[in-house]
C-alpha cells in the first residue's frame, strides 16, 4: 500500500494536474544550484536572498511553476470540502495546479448540496490571481481542460489591484505568493472573510524570517484571526478567521 493517501481530485482534474507536479518538481530540482547561486549574488549585490525580492530574481522566476505538493494541495482540497467552501480567493496562481484543487473542491460543495440556481448572493468562484500573462494563460488552459473554467475567475495583474474588489463572503483563502505580498493579500482580503473562514499560507516555516510580518499579523491575540503551524515540508500556517 502507497505511504500517502490517494488524490481526492476526479480522474479528468488528476490527468491535468499530475505531470504538471511532475514538471513544477523537475523544475525546482533542477533550480536548485542556480537558486543557491542567485541567493548568494542577490545577498551580495542587492541585501537579500530572497530572489523575489529582486529584478534579476523576479525576471529569473517568470516562467517557474512553484506549485503547491500534492499533499499540501489536497490538504486545502479537504479543507474546502469540509468547511462547505464555495467562495475562494488564491494569491498566487501560477500555471494552475493549486486553483484546480479549490475549483475541485467547489463543484464537489455545490453537488453535495444540490445547489440549484444562484440566489442573488455572489456566487460560488475561485478567484486566482497572477501577474505573469504567460502563467495566466497556462493556468486558463490547465484549467479548461480540468473542465473547471466555469468556477474560476483568474485575475490577471498585481494582487494589490485585482484583489481590491473582491466580493465576501469568501469561505477560504490561499496565500501561496512570493513572499513580500502575503501579507498584502492577506490584508486586503480578511475584512471579506467571514467568520471561521480559513487561511492557508505555504511554507511558513522554511521562511519563517522572511514571513515574521504575516505571521505576526495571524498570530496576534488580539487580531482577527486564531492560527497553528504545520511542520514539515516547509511548513504550512492554517489561520481561522473569528
Ligand atoms: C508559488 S507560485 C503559485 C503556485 C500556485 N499556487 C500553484 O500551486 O500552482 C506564486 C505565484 O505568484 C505570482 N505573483 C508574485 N507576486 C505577485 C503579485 N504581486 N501579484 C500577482 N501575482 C504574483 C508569481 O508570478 C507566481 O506565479
Amino acid at each position: 500500500m502507497s505511504k500517502l493517501a490517494p488524490s481526492p481530485l476526479d480522474p479528468v482534474s488528476r490527468d491535468v494536474v499530475e505531470p504538471l507536479h511532475r514538471q513544477s518538481k523537475r523544475q525546482l530540482i533542477s533550480a536548485v544550484a542556480p537558486m543557491a547561486v542567485r541567493a548568494v549574488t542577490g545577498r551580495i549585490r542587492e541585501g537579500t536572498w530572497d530572489p523575489s525580492r529582486t529584478e534579476s530574481g523576479k525576471r529569473w522566476l517568470a516562467d517557474k511553476m512553484v506549485a503547491l505538493d500534492p499533499q499540501k494541495a489536497a490538504l486545502c482540497h479537504l479543507l474546502c470540502r469540509s468547511i462547505g467552501a464555495r467562495r475562494v480567493v488564491e494569491a498566487g496562481t501560477s500555471y494552475g495546479v493549486s486553483t484546480i484543487y479549490l475549483a475541485a473542491a467547489v463543484r464537489d460543495n455545490l453537488a453535495a448540496d444540490g445547489a440549484g440556481p444562484s440566489d442573488g448572493t455572489a456566487g460560488p468562484v475561485v478567484i486566482g490571481t497572477e501577474h505573469e500573462p504567460g502563467k495566466v494563460a497556462a493556468a486558463q488552459a490547465n484549467i479548461a481542460r480540468a473542465g473547471l473554467a466555469g468556477l474560476v475567475d483568474i485575475r490577471e495583474g498585481d494582487l494589490r489591484e485585482t484583489l481590491v474588489d473582491v466580493d465576501g463572503p469568501i469561505d477560504f483563502m490561499l496565500v501561496d505568493i512570493w513572499i513580500p505580498m502575503a501579507l498584502p493579500a492577506l490584508e486586503l482580503v480578511t475584512p471579506r472573510l467571514r467568520p471561521g473562514a480559513l487561511v492557508v499560507c505555504d511554507n511558513v516555516v522554511s521562511g519563517a524570517r522572511e514571513y515574521r510580518d504575516y505571521l505576526a499579523f495571524v498570530r496576534d491575540p488580539d487580531g482577527p484571526f486564531t492560527s497553528v503551524t504545520i511542520p514539515g515540508q516547509g511548513g504550512l500556517e492554517i489561520s481561522m478567521k473569528r
